[in-house]
């Protein structure tokens, strides 16, 4: 299902020689008596999640698909970049579909908010706003203004066809509202924190409105508990790959940089950053989490990465076996582009070809390491098994350094220093 390689990252440890380590943060992590253990719902939600809720998502996906000529996430942080992950991954960033889904309540900038609400004046909406506390600042800012443009449009009852609300079971502003408004509702659970969020409603919901097979994925999901159940160093890979971050930090490379070859897993990338980089950077320790999307960023960070002071690098490989879609090169008689010598190839080999040059590039000539993942495709059992293999390994890292994965105290203080610059009442 999915490999994970380290014979080109030059280790100078064994990894299997953490294995008494392993075992023991293991039983932490399965037990949940480790720090954070409020937190760890998403452990056994392939197999526990709600499945009365689950259906009620499938339905209102089925409800909501036609009015919807775009599908509003209004959510930030763990409440969108799993279900962005998911939708760009899976169904690749131009696909023919009647939905297009477009992600705001992200961002303070005027101009991005202003360019959506033209966008979307004249077009049939549906919006999902998405936030566990309720209290989020850009969700809740962009919320007002698309519920004022909504009810305008709409009126009242009828948005309460077009807006659904994904927060606390019973905690929050944005809950009240809801109930108050009567706009139909969905639970995060309580104890499960928002980067690790895609797999509830936060991520399902809007992926299956955008027409993605919901089952699909928690299928993967629950296939990578099961696989990934046993502290065996040399059967998990997802401890594997954590054990490997250990010994390259160790080896004083301390920015861990994703690489992909497909444009439609730059968000994954950006969901796998604030995973790794909210989970494990606290208290001065971590590893940077960084991202390139090649062979596009070759022609830009690529130098760096080759010759650069990569001394602190190395580069985390992430492999598809087979594209959602290829292309072959066709011929042209008059090849005044010089491009003859790859007629008849596939696009995707191309892309293959490039990817093994480059390895071979930055391992042996730059001398930067390379774990490499490989995962068979990019379709929806791979992503729920992609999440879980995730999770674990960022929990298994950060037990490792004795941290705490599923808090973010440091997020505070900007919004401490904000909100005193906006004046909001202290309570
Ligand atoms: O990982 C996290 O917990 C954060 O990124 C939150 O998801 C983000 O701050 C949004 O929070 P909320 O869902 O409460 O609006």
């Amino acid at each position: 299902m999915m490999k994970f390689d380290a014979a080109h990252a030059h280790l100078q440890e064994d990894i299997n020689s953490y294995q008494p380590e392993v075992s023991r943060l293991h039983k932490m992590i399965v037990d949940k008596t480790g720090a954070g253990n409020d937190y760890m719902g998403w452990v056994d939600w392939p197999v526990n999640y709600d499945k009365d809720e689950f259906q009620r998502m499938l339905a209102t996906a089925e409800r909501v698909k036609d009015k919807a000529e775009v599908l509003l996430v209004c959510g930030i942080g763990g409440s969108y970049l799993g279900a962005r992950a998911g939708i760009e991954m899976i169904q690749g960033l131009y696909p023919d579909l009647k939905t297009e889904v477009i992600f705001v309540g992200n961002t303070f900038s005027s101009t991005y908010m202003r360019q959506v609400l033209s966008y979307i004046e004249n077009k049939s909406v549906v919006l999902n706003v998405i936030s566990k506390s309720g209290t989020t600042t850009e969700t809740a800012l962009a919320f007002r203004l698309l519920r004022e443009m909504m009810e305008k449009k709409y009126g009242k009852e009828e948005c309460r066809e077009r807006i659904i609300a994904t927060t606390d079971k019973a905690r929050g502003t944005l809950k009240q509202l809801a109930d108050q408004e009567g706009y139909e509702s969905y639970v995060i659970p309580d104890d499960i924190g928002g980067r690790y969020s895609v797999i509830t409603p936060v991520g399902l919901l809007p992926m299956a409105i955008m027409g993605i097979d919901i089952k699909a994925i928690m299928q993967g999901l629950s296939d990578a508990r099961t696989d990934l159940s046993t502290d065996d160093l040399k059967a998990n890979p997802a401890y594997a790959y954590a054990v490997s971050r250990r010994i390259l930090q160790k080896q004083n490379r301390d920015v861990e940089m994703f690489v992909t070859y497909e444009p439609q897993l730059r968000s994954l990338s950006e969901w796998w950053k604030q995973l790794l980089g909210e989970s494990e950077g606290k208290e001065g320790k971590g590893i940077l989490p960084d991202s390139v999307v090649f062979s596009t960023d070759l022609h830009s960070l690529g130098q760096f990465i080759q010759q650069g002071k990569n001394s602190m690098l190395y580069e985390t490989l992430l492999q598809v076996e087979t594209p959602t879609l290829d292309e072959k090169v066709p011929n042209d008689p008059a090849n005044l582009d010089g491009m003859n010598y790859l007629s008849g190839k596939s696009l995707d080999w191309v892309n293959k070809m490039a990817c093994q040059g480059t390895l071979e590039a930055h391992e042996i000539t730059g001398s930067v390491p390379n774990l490499i993942i490989s995962i068979p495709d990019m379709k929806e059992h791979t992503f729920g098994y992609l999440c879980y293999f995730f999770f674990l390994a960022t929990a298994m890292t950060c037990y490792m350094l004795d941290i705490n994965p599923f808090n973010q105290p440091g997020v505070e203080i900007y919004k401490k220093n904000m909100f005193r610059l906006l004046g909001k009442p202290q309570k």
